[in-house]
């Protein structure tokens, strides 16, 4: 069974903003853990092309919407490769390859008669790409998200038979770990309550979209064509653009990784798609939290949106990967401060883990010849810092299973911790002074470099970076799985240990980001 996950297709009305980049970020975390495991992992991410909000942009920028997506997604190809992400597969919805599974998806369900004519009149939003169910009765009524006048549209469209699936979907949904985190699982609920309605699959007089076959004048809505593009994605170069094919590689997904507000779209619109055309569902759908600056909603119009390209260039991956994953329980919202950022990074990363490091290597080098000292009794499993190893390393594999990626880091830092205890109850150094006591010193520092290697390990998916430079400090490693790694005593008595340097450099605050 492959490990499928996505990320949202982000739309490229804009340049991507720190809010693409956390879903994006975490799900690396994610594919890089599974990966690790042995998994064979599928990582979906891309772009969202279609529909009238990229249309309208293109227009105004004075671009056909084809090179206006092109520049787009450009970017975000390139600030994912610039950010490390381990992606599979990056989907453009404008692949030609997409407008053929979109036509075959399609096929499937107008022939189970899902698919009917009918009038659409209702407030739309633009920029959410969704007709909005109560705008508050208000004459001019507005979208809550983007505090952006509503559209009145009345047309002739084609509707999904929505409606159909409430049993079904009522029941998928009851299902524990179908929406996650639990905490989400409500609004849905009641959003299902009311009874589901079908919902206008196409649009008229919208040239960016992929036609409709058989349906002259219309074309699909976008987040119809959307959606397809996780199984778009999924096809391998040189593969035929077959659905059959591309669900051959990898369908159903292990888990979709979203934010809150396109929930609805992911678990109750898509699974009932897919019921359709006689496909396996996804596993998982996960909603995560929003982001806000120092207290405020981020926005173009206030001016405050953070540009991960330019985060990335004044902190460096490590210290941006570490605090969204460390400080912000995935599925709640968060606020980026930049304080609060800088005390975290400098304290865990720098202080807590680069410091242990340091301090160690340098002790074992200056008194056991420039190498690994010998373990004596702390090779023993039974070891307290062996114990607390065995703990972390069950804590973070269970944590990063369930996308609990703040638990995970804790338990790697809590490992840490625990080392630094170790080292100052032990003081090696006032040991050494008093002369005949090499044996114990050295079983000591056996164990918190071994406590330290294993810390490491446990960063490599949160903070492959960071993880590396660690690493590199220790002498090889021959053993070749990860969950074998994670295992204590691996670390070679009397193998020669590299001359250590910072790993982590502190951070300072800045003006820009
Ligand atoms: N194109 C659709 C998704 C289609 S998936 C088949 C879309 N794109 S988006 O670019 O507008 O949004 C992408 C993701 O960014 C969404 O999951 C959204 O929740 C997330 N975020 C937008 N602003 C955010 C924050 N301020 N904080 C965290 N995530 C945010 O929706």
């Amino acid at each position: 069974m492959t490990y499928t996950l996505t990320t949202p297709l982000y739309y490229v009305n804009d340049k991507p903003h720190l809010g693409s980049a956390y879903t994006t970020l975490a799900c690396d975390a994610l594919a890089r853990f599974q990966r690790l495991k042995g998994e064979q992992v599928v990582f979906i991410t891309g772009c969202d092309e279609h529909g009238q909000k990229i249309q309208r942009t293109a227009e105004a920028a004075g671009q056909t919407p084809q090179a206006h997506c092109d520049g787009v997604s450009a970017q975000y190809r390139e600030l994912w490769q610039r950010w490390q992400i381990s992606h599979d597969r990056f989907i453009r919805t404008t692949d030609p390859r997409h407008e053929r599974i979109v036509e075959q998806f399609f096929g499937r369900v107008e022939a189970n008669g899902d698919i009917v004519e009918g009038r659409q009149q209702g407030w739309y939003c633009v920029a959410c790409e969704e007709f909005k169910d109560d705008p508050h009765e208000a004459s001019d009524p507005e979208c809550t998200t983007h505090r952006r006048p509503l559209e009145w549209r009345d047309e002739v469209n084609l509707f999904f038979r929505l409606s159909r699936y409430q049993k079904q979907i009522e029941t998928l949904i009851a299902q524990p770990g179908f929406i996650q985190p639990a905490s989400r699982r409500n609004e849905v609920e009641n959003f299902v309550k009311q009874g589901l309605r079908d919902f206008s699959i196409s649009r008229v007089n919208l040239p960016w979209g992929i036609p409709v076959p058989g349906h002259q004048g219309h074309t699909f809505y976008v987040w119809f064509d959307a959606l397809l593009g996780y199984i778009t994605a999924l096809l391998e170069d040189g593969d035929a653009s077959d659905l059959d094919t591309a669900i051959s590689r990898g369908w159903p997904a292990t888990v979709h990784v979203i934010g809150k507000d396109i929930l609805r779209f992911h678990a109750v619109y898509w699974p009932a798609m897919l019921l359709s055309a006689g496909l396996e569902l996804p596993a998982a759908v996960f909603g995560h939290g929003f982001l806000t600056r120092e207290g405020q909603k981020m926005g173009k119009s206030l001016g405050n949106v953070l540009d991960p390209a330019v985060m990335l260039d004044d902190w460096g991956p490590d210290a941006v990967r570490w605090y969204l994953l460390r400080d912000i329980p995935f599925g709640d919202d968060g606020d980026f401060q930049q304080q609060r950022f800088i005390d975290l990074v400098n304290n865990d990363l720098a202080n807590t883990i680069g410091n242990l490091l340091n301090r160690t290597s340098s002790m074992a080098r200056r008194w056991f010849s420039d190498a690994v000292p010998a373990p004596g009794s702390s090779h023993d499993p039974t070891h307290v810092l062996a114990a607390c190893a065995r703990q972390a390393s069950e804590l973070f594999l269970k944590a990063m299973d369930n996308l609990e990626f703040r638990a995970a880091a804790e338990a790697a830092l809590g490992l840490a911790i625990q080392a630094n205890g170790f080292l100052n109850d032990q003081a090696p150094w006032s040991r050494m002074k008093q002369g005949g006591n090499e044996e114990a010193v050295a079983s000591d520092l056996y164990a918190v470099l071994e406590a330290t290697r294993i810390v490491a390990q446990l960063l490599i998916p949160l903070v492959p970076d960071l993880s590396a430079r660690i690493l590199a400090q220790f002498p090889a490693d021959a053993r070749s799985g990860w969950l074998e790694r994670l295992q204590w005593g691996g670390l070679p008595a009397a193998a020669a240990l590299p001359e250590p340097s910072p790993v982590m450099a502190r951070l300072e605050a800045k003006e820009t980001a």
